[in-house]
């Protein structure tokens, strides 16, 4: 069983102070940072891109599990990875051809992340599993922080589960939208090792981040 491991979004941090609050997710005990691209055409929102990333990168060590929701995704990978991104997740939605992204993140060396809508079906990537290190569950429509988990993803996880097992595949399931006390356990229990938070980290408990993780990942 693999640790369960905490991916703060820092789409819910304060965006006027970013450098310290990556410090204060590594002094909580994060994981890894997760940074979520928006480019206002594959979702309707916009956030940051590989200039902020780059100057975001010497604020901390840990990896930075960069989620690019933009479309099309293929000419920016080499950007961000440029930049500092050490996973990098992409939408098979969002490209023309995900075998040719697949192996350009796999070029430039990078951990390589694939993400499914909540009504993008499993068999979407069921052919390259085998060549990707994370599968990144959506459980709210992407764009925004803050809204419901969607628990029908919990089916989704369960079946993606099941056929890592029986393919005896070693890539991780990080688990995205809406994640709190009360589904942590639901989706970890369901086969999710990665959760991703934004608001219940950064808003539960007076921001006491460091119990925030903890809670999430059941310590
Ligand atoms: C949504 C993003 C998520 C979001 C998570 O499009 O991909 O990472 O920021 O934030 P919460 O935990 O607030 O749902
Ligand atoms: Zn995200």
């Amino acid at each position: 069983m693999k640790k369960i491991q905490i991916s703060p979004s820092i789409l819910s941090a304060d965006f006027s102070q970013l450098g310290n609050e990556i410090k204060r997710l590594e002094e909580g005990g994060a994981d890894m940072i997760h940074v979520d691209v928006m480019d206002g055409h594959f979702v309707p929102n916009l956030t940051i891109g590989p200039p902020v990333i780059k100057r975001l990168r010497n604020c901390t060590k840990l990896p930075f599990d960069v989620h690019l929701m933009i479309s099309p995704v293929h000419k920016y990978i080499e950007d961000f990875s440029n930049a500092g991104a050490d996973i990098i997740t992409i939408h098979p939605e969002a490209t023309d051809n995900l075998t040719e992204s697949i192996n350009l993140i796999r070029k430039l060396n990078k951990k390589i992340g694939v993400s499914l809508n909540p009504d993008t079906k499993l068999s979407v990537i069921e052919n390259i599993l085998d060549q990707i290190d994370l599968v990144l569950i959506m459980s709210v429509f992407p764009g925004f922080g803050g809204q419901k988990f969607m628990p029908e993803i919990v089916t989704k996880i369960k079946n993606l589960k099941k056929i890592k097992e029986e393919k005896k595949f070693n890539f991780d399931i990080e688990v995205d939208g809406g994640i709190n006390f009360n589904n942590n356990k639901i989706v970890i229990e369901a086969g999710a090792n990665i959760l991703v938070s934004g608001t219940t980290i950064f808003k539960e408990n007076n921001g006491n981040i460091k119990k925030n993780i903890d809670l999430l990942k059941l310590v």
